[in-house]
């Protein structure tokens, strides 16, 4: 069973849409979809926003539906300024770019006591992805930075973001997963479609291109489930 989590309704979707035989079971507020996508079991599930939500229900998903892999997926704003609106990240590591406890000697990122730090995705579907075309649309491989803010300015934050911490993009759930993933064992990759630049417009952006972009991800997600 491969478990597939978004934040929000436009990131899991396209997913319910192709999905068949649809079983719903409910935990709290929390509706876990057991389905077949693209030949294969699957549990889709809408975490919410932000690193605590992603984290629970990611460890949830874990522990009821035992899957062998993790995929995370949905929108990013873009770092790297070669990606456009609609191009699609597929994440080579994850870092969390608001732990910060460097006065006690950590590395930015890293969780203090722990070596949790730079997140590396599981490297077999990384090379899988690799294999995986999209017409119209641009796939790049990154790191994504993962953190409890929307990123929208070009002050000093996100230049540290691009120059010293060395983010392709940003977003607010990533990390988390891949944390949790690497706790439990089990494989992860996070697939993201840009919906803006984490820049001065990169609200009206994301609210403009949210609906138009979420479902890009789910044409590598389909790809990606067909050679898994
Ligand atoms: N998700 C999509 N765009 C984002 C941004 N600019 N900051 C954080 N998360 C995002």
């Amino acid at each position: 069973m491969i478990g597939i989590i978004g934040a929000m309704d436009q990131e899991i979707k396209a997913y319910l849409g192709l999905a068949q035989n649809i079983k719903e079971i409910v935990w709290h507020n929390i509706v876990f979809y057991r389905a077949t996508l693209c030949n294969k079991e699957v549990c889709i599930v809408k975490s919410g926003v932000g690193k605590v939500l992603s984290a629970t229900i990611c460890q949830k998903m874990i522990d009821e539906f035992l899957p062998s892999t993790i995929i995370f997926t949905g929108v990013a704003g873009a770092l790297n300024s070669t990606y456009n609106i609609g191009d699609i990240i597929i994440s080579t590591d994850l870092m969390q770019h608001d732990m910060d406890a460097t006065l006690l000697g950590c590395k930015h990122g890293q969780v203090p006591y722990s070596d949790y730090h730079i997140f590396k995705a599981n490297s077999n579907l990384v090379d899988i992805s690799k294999t995986i075309k999209v017409e119209g649309h641009s796939i790049h491989f990154g790191r994504i930075l993962t953190g409890d803010t929307f990123v929208s300015s070009q002050d000093s934050k996100r230049k540290f973001f691009i120059d010293e911490l060395k983010g392709d993009a940003v977003e607010m759930e990533g990390a988390a997963i891949a944390q949790v993933c690497t706790l439990n064992k089990i494989p992860y990759v996070v697939v993201r479609t840009i919906s803006d630049k984490a820049d001065g417009e990169a609200c009206e952006n994301f609210e403009a291109f949210l609906p138009q972009v979420a479902d890009n991800s789910s044409k590598v997600v389909s790809q990606l489930l067909q050679k898994i």
